[in-house]
């Protein structure tokens, strides 16, 4: 459905509940611009990562505030899956982001208040239009506490766990659900305690539970709101 009131739809939550899921097929329904925010926060951890600024036992902060102003992120759509893929400085890394290096030190990467706030202008900027479906941890919260559809999205922790080791299984066959279940733990532990925009659930957010729900059955919802806020 296209109308031509556009509004912005800002999706929460923990790890690994089907954000990202969510937030691209709603785009797509409502011919929306859909962005994944935790893609520029692992880009960021990345390029930290490539530079030898940061490891599992060691943070060069200091390096990585120095040079956020040489980091250029912008997503392009690939035309085969239709998936927006984002480029670090001109490379395209969609696919590095998501390996469990970047999942194991992204999180110490977001809580820097230099690196949120670049990655918060960029994608007001990108959403400034409207007509957006962003994901991440903080969008209702801080970068549009004025969207008109605010969900919180969770699912159980352990089937969280199973739906990213499936994912993760077919580029990396050697990854375990242990791994997986503890970066999971370790990131929802550091994004909600953090002090720079913790990932909290705000007033005025729809808690969306998605445990027992399949993909379609969790788009009908979201949909279902998205209709009643633009009546
Ligand atoms: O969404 P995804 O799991 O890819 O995000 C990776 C990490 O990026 C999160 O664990 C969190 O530390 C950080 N993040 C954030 N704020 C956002 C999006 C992601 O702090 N808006």
């Amino acid at each position: 459905m296209q109308t031509s009131k556009k509004i912005t739809i800002a999706i929460d939550g923990f790890s690994s509940c089907g954000k990202s899921t969510l937030a691209k097929a709603l785009a797509e329904k409502l011919g929306y611009i859909f962005i994944d925010s935790g893609a520029m926060y692992r880009a960021v951890a990345l390029y930290a990562f490539q530079n030898k600024w940061i490891s599992d036992s060691h943070f060069e902060k200091e390096k990585l505030i120095e040079n956020l102003p040489n980091i250029q992120l912008h997503f392009e759509l690939n035309s085969s899956t239709q998936k927006p893929e984002i480029y670090l400085n001109n490379q395209n890394v969609a696919a590095e982001i998501r390996e469990i290096t970047v999942s194991s030190l992204v999180s110490k990467v977001a809580s820097i208040k230099e690196v949120r706030q670049k990655l918060v202008a960029e994608q007001r900027e990108m959403g400034k239009k409207g007509g957006v479906v962003m994901d991440g941890r903080d969008i209702g919260s801080v970068v549009f506490p004025q969207a008109e559809l605010k969900l919180f999205v969770t699912a159980k922790p352990e089937i969280r766990a199973q739906r990213r080791f499936l994912e993760l299984k077919a580029t990396d066959p050697n990854i375990t659900l242990e791994e997986i279940e503890n970066n999971l733990t370790e990131r929802d532990e550091m994004d909600s305690s953090r002090d720079e925009s913790p990932l909290i659930q705000t007033n005025d957010a729809v808690l969306l539970d998605n445990s027992d729900l399949n993909p379609a059955e969790q788009l009908e919802i979201a949909y279902g709101l998205v209709l009643e806020r633009l009546r």
